[in-house]
């Protein structure tokens, strides 16, 4: 028998009715995440305005529903009960404009077309341009932070605020935004000349595997001490968990094999952390961000 959707769900779109973008009811995340792992949310929201996003977390806050921004998709683990409450997705805020030399773009926009447009060292890290720059995102040869000039963020009363670069509090992979939940909504980035990125790209596809995941898991634990390393020297490539599996190519990454369950993931990094600890005297903290935790 059809049902319909929830009092949670119905709560949220009264909630939302009169504010523009599309409203998806009882929506199933794991389509939206890389990981392809997840149950659903009550509702997820996506709008058209950085007003609208401020307007509708001030909202949620106020009735009492937990809220999430959602970009890429490409460092969450959502666990397989879903998400009780407010998603609200980024994908509708790309605006796009360039002058001298600054790239001003929307929190929606791929990193990937930033790279390209001329910012090399972010090249082959997946998602959108705010959660990269909530995590600082980055790779060895740079983060996201380097690059920038400014942040447009939502602070808690729902208004904009530009955040200068010293008011981001960047470090490795954080940043305000994600210490204090402030939705990005737009970066300023210093544009460098366009470059091939094919080679980047390359070395990326030979050294990371292409199933599905969220990039790696754990921080590195200092600078120059490699998780992945670590890992791999505990013999722990391959190793599975149902459908979740320590990926041949980089130990860092956990992959779904197909119908891997968040439950699955979490008892694998479990099971690492443990091993590395043992061997290492090393306790990895999660660099993938587990919904609700
Ligand atoms: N290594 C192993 N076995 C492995 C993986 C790595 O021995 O399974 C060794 C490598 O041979 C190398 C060292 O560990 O000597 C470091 O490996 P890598 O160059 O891959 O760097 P990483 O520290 O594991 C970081 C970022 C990646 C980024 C790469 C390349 C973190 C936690 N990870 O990985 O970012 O792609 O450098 O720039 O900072 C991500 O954020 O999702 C991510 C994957």
């Amino acid at each position: 028998m059809e049902t319909g959707p929830g009092d949670g769900a119905r709560a949220l779109l009264r909630i939302l009715r009169d504010l523009p973008g599309e409203v998806g009811v009882e929506e199933p995340l794991a389509p939206h995440t890389t990981f392809r792992i997840g149950g659903k949310a009550f509702a997820l929201y996506r709008p058209t305005t950085s007003d609208a996003l401020g307007e509708a977390v001030v909202r949620a806050r106020a009735h009492g529903f937990p809220w999430l921004i959602l970009g890429g998709g490409s460092k969450l683990l959502v666990p397989d009960r879903g998400f009780p409450g407010l998603v609200l997705s980024t994908a509708a805020l790309r605006s796009w404009h360039e002058e001298e030399g600054i790239l001003r773009v929307g929190a929606g926009v791929s990193l990937a077309r930033v790279a390209r447009r001329g910012a090399w060292k972010l090249a082959g890290i997946p998602g959108t341009v705010g959660g990269a720059v909530a995590m600082n995102a980055g790779t060895r040869y740079g983060a996201i932070a380097d690059q920038l000039e400014w942040v447009q963020a939502l602070l808690p009363t729902g208004r904009l605020h530009t955040f200068s670069l010293d008011e981001c509090g960047f470090s490795y992979r954080d940043s305000v935004f994600r210490r204090l939940r402030l939705p990005v909504v737009a970066v300023g980035v210093r544009l460098q000349p366009v470059q091939d990125l094919s080679p980047l790209l390359a070395e990326r596809a030979r050294t990371q595997p292409q199933l599905p995941s969220a990039g790696c898991v754990f921080r590195n634990p200092s600078a120059g001490r490699s998780a992945g390393w670590m890992i791999d020297q505990c013999g722990l490539k391959g190793m599975r968990i149902g459908d979740a599996v320590v990926s041949e190519r980089h130990a860092n990454f956990i992959c779904n094999l197909g119908r891997a369950r968040a439950a699955e993931v979490l008892e694998l990094v479990d099971e690492v952390q443990d091993r590395v600890a043992r061997r290492f005297g090393v306790w990895l903290r999660l660099e993938l961000e587990v919904v609700g935790e």
